[in-house]
């Protein structure tokens, strides 16, 4: 990946159309049907991955035709500081108090004011933040509440993106293997099931460090009469060998398939928590097998820290997420431990997280015999996934992009505001095979 470059990464809103996002999109579930579907146009790629052969349909765009082309923006016209300056505390009070999803209401502590300011986030969760407490405190809301998010687009999009994971480096790694054994880490409240249910799976095993997290996907599981055998498990897979809490009858054989999607960066922390992760992982896959996930792209957060004008400022974001660095560091300086909140409107509140150093992640991987495979930015995967058939599809009947858009602009871009595709923007998929040490 070339190096951060912020005038590349920030935007030009301008391009950026809403489309109507009011009207209910076909969910996730709907949409399995047709991922299902047709699989027979596959090609080989360098690694050996079947990739679907590139789509030779194009739209017609004023006089000329032409070929529609993945949103990759490269410049932009607004001043940066419009994507730089982060929501008031203020405004994510107002914005929590209008949320149709009840965990929103709970009420603030009155501590978390002084003086008649709403105190950082980053001071309320020094204090008493665990990552397992802010899951567990999110209650399980049906699929109405859920659609009717204000981020219900970048919710959509987050879900192509794992199951555009899952079609490029997993389908391929359980190729032969029907009845694929799957191991889900960070698995939170079972919303991957669905996607998991196209690959046949022989077992499935959650871990999450939330028990409330886990009895939810179980339950979930349970009334979704899926008809293969499913494990769930509550322990902290950062500190601890699956083998102290999973029976080595359900860890035998290896897992083809191991996914961490949006969960690493709680457990970069410290070297040794992202070590025990690591191992867990290349313990527990078989040669050939992949790991795939997602987290927060270290250049990204670093470059937009950076492109702050003001020199003791630590926070940035806009309207939807807002993200407050304890300290600046030198590149390099912190490969564990380098701190930041995170807020996102209608989805985390005030957690911990911890900048996962691409370099440092990548070294330590294959010190574990992880060869990586693919490691792209979300826009990148959404260009990438717009040249498979069956992912241009599922982006269409998903509502990530509107295919009408498509053909008017000539451009596939995400059907979202600019502030929220600016938090998309932040996070990289990743795909690693175990090979023989
Ligand atoms: C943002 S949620 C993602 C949930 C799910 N993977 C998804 O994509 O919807 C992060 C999840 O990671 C879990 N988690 C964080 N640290 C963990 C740890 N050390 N061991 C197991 N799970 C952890 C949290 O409890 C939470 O459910």
């Amino acid at each position: 990946m070339p190096g951060y470059d912020p005038v590349r990464d920030l935007r030009d809103s301008s391009n950026q159309s809403n489309f109507d996002i009011r009207h209910s999109a076909p969910t996730e579930e709907n949409a399995r049907e047709l991922m299902a579907g047709s699989s027979n146009t596959q090609e080989s790629s360098s690694n050996g991955t079947n990739l679907e052969a590139i789509p030779k349909e194009s739209v017609t765009h004023g006089e000329a035709p032409m070929e529609p082309i993945a949103y990759q923006p490269t410049y932009r016209w607004s001043a940066p500081t419009t994507i730089l300056t982060p929501i008031t505390f203020e405004e994510m009070e107002r914005r929590r108090a209008r949320s149709k999803n009840p965990l929103r209401h709970r009420e603030r502590n009155t501590d978390d004011s002084v003086g008649g300011r709403i105190r950082p986030y980053a001071e309320i969760s020094a204090e008493n933040g665990s990552v397992a407490e802010h899951y567990n405190k999110r209650q399980n809301i049906d699929r109405e509440t859920r659609e009717s998010s204000p981020i219900i687009p970048l919710k959509r999009f987050n879900n192509w993106i794992k199951s555009a994971l899952i079609a490029m480096y997993a389908q391929p790694a359980l190729g032969e293997h029907a009845q694929a054994r799957v191991l889900e880490m960070g698995c939170g409240k079972g919303g991957d099931l669905m996607k998991w249910d196209r690959q046949h799976p022989s077992i499935l095993v959650m871990i999450d460090v939330a028990e409330v997290s886990v009895n939810q996907a179980r339950e979930r599981y349970e009334s979704g009469r899926f008809r293969w055998p499913a494990s769930f498990f509550a322990f902290d897979c950062f500190r601890e060998p699956l083998s102290s809490h999973i029976p080595q009858e359900i860890l035998d054989p290896k897992f083809d398939t191991i996914s961490l999607q949006f969960c690493m960066h709680y457990g970069w922390d410290t070297e040794e928590h992202a070590r025990v992760m690591l191992k867990n992982i290349a313990q527990n896959l078989r040669p050939g097998g992949t790991f795939i996930g997602t987290t927060p792209d270290s250049e990204t957060l670093m470059g937009r820290l950076d492109a702050i004008d003001s020199e003791g400022e630590l926070s940035f974001g806009n309207e939807n997420y807002r993200i407050e660095f304890e300290h600046r560091y030198e590149d390099g300086e912190k490969p564990f431990g380098n701190k930041y909140h995170f807020w996102l409107e209608d989805a985390v509140d005030d957690v911990p997280e911890y900048v996962v150093e691409w370099a440092t992640f990548e070294r330590l991987a294959e010190e574990y015999g992880l060869k990586l495979l693919y490691r792209s930015r979300f826009d990148q995967i959404l260009a990438d996934g717009y040249e498979k058939p069956r992912l241009r599809s599922l982006l269409e009947r998903m509502r990530v992009v509107n295919p009408k858009q498509v053909a008017e602009t000539g451009e596939v871009s995400p059907a979202m505001p600019a502030s929220m595709w600016d938090v998309c923007t932040l996070y990289v998929g990743f795909a690693f095979e175990k090979v023989a040490l």
